[in-house]
């Protein structure tokens, strides 16, 4: 399997890293359009490949060309947020990344898998399947589910394995927890637990505005959750994880996070196992995505 990382910043290396270390691909291909970065990156990522005694074969590039044939294409090109700012702030200079990209790679990596990452990341990704007309998924809310299971696990003193359960609806503040499908220990989630809904959600919501404060970006988190996404991929695990796939909304295909099984395909779709109060949380998601995305649409035409 080959894979290609476009963007090797700080989300772009930790997933490599992650993704090389774990030595289930033949090869990588790195590529980011600041000089001499994936290059360098190529050398420590040979120098950690040697020390675990490892064989992947690794290429960072400035070169567009050199990204082709993957099979699988994750991009993390782009502006992160700063401080303050919403991940949808970033709409019009990704977007801008992401229709620039789709030209030059989808000719390049036909019928690749395309994982989006940079934000707003199911956005990101309509904005990539529309313009390039590749299948493209987005990262979405596996990392709210695992920031979710981690803060119940901490309070609640319970090994993580012991809490189970999805966060859907678009990546960010608008993120819902999927209460009906939360369980520790086998049993439904109840707040008489010790932890109430409320400060679950406060935590998955605004958790990470604080390590980006502090810590200047979110990677270990995120980093390691989309190394698994790309596993359960590569290695066709069927694993049930809550990604942004591609719906038919409209007259446009959005990104909204759901629970489906994840191999080499994506799908079936969990969501006809929630209860009506989470459906009904995600169609008005969808519908909210769907007024936003295209107010962001029109905007950006305006600034091509
Ligand atoms: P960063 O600034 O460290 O890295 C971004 C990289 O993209 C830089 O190296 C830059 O040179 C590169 N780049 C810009 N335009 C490019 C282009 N046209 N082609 C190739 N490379 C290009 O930022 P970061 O912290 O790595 O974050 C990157 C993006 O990922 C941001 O949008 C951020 O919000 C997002 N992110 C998403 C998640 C998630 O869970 N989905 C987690 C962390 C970060
Ligand atoms: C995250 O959730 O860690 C990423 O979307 C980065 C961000 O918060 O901007």
């Amino acid at each position: 399997t080959k894979v290609a990382f476009i963007g090797s910043g700080k989300i772009g290396q930790t997933i490599a890293f992650n993704v090389i270390m774990g030595s289930y691909i033949d090869e990588a291909i790195i590529y980011d359009i600041i000089p001499e970065l994936p290059e360098k990156f190529e050398h420590e990522l040979r120098h950690a490949l040697a020390s675990r005694k490892l064989k992947v074969e690794v290429l960072g590039t400035n070169n567009i060309e050199d990204v082709n044939g993957a099979d699988i294409v994750v991009i993390s090109a782009g502006k992160p947020r700063k401080p303050g700012m919403s991940r949808r702030d970033l709409f019009v200079d990704n977007a801008r990344i992401m229709i620039d990209l789709a030209d030059k790679l989808a000719k390049r990596n036909r019928g690749a898998l395309y994982i989006m990452v940079a934000n707003p990341v199911d956005m990101m990704a309509s904005v990539f399947m529309k313009y390039s007309g590749e299948y493209t998924i987005s990262t979405g809310d596996q990392v709210e589910t695992m920031r979710m299971r981690s803060y119940i696990a901490k309070k609640l003193k319970v090994h993580v394995t012991d809490v189970n359960g999805y966060v859907g609806g678009e990546h960010g503040e608008d993120a819902v927890v999927l209460w009906s499908t939360v369980t520790v220990k086998g049993k439904p989630f109840d707040e008489s637990m010790g932890v109430s809904k409320h400060e679950v959600e406060e935590y998955v919501k605004k958790i990470p505005g604080e390590i980006i404060r502090v810590m200047g970006g979110t990677t270990w988190g995120p980093g390691t959750i989309i190394e698994e996404i790309i596993r359960a991929v590569v290695l066709n695990e069927n694993k049930v994880m809550s990604i942004a796939f591609p719906h038919k909304y409209e007259d446009e295909i959005i990104h909204i996070s759901e629970p489906v099984v994840v191999g080499r395909t994506i799908g079936p779709s969990l969501e006809p196992l929630l209860d009506e109060k989470d459906r009904w949380h995600l169609m008005a998601s969808i519908k909210d995505f769907y007024s936003v995305y295209k107010e962001n649409l029109k905007q950006l035409e305006q600034s091509l």
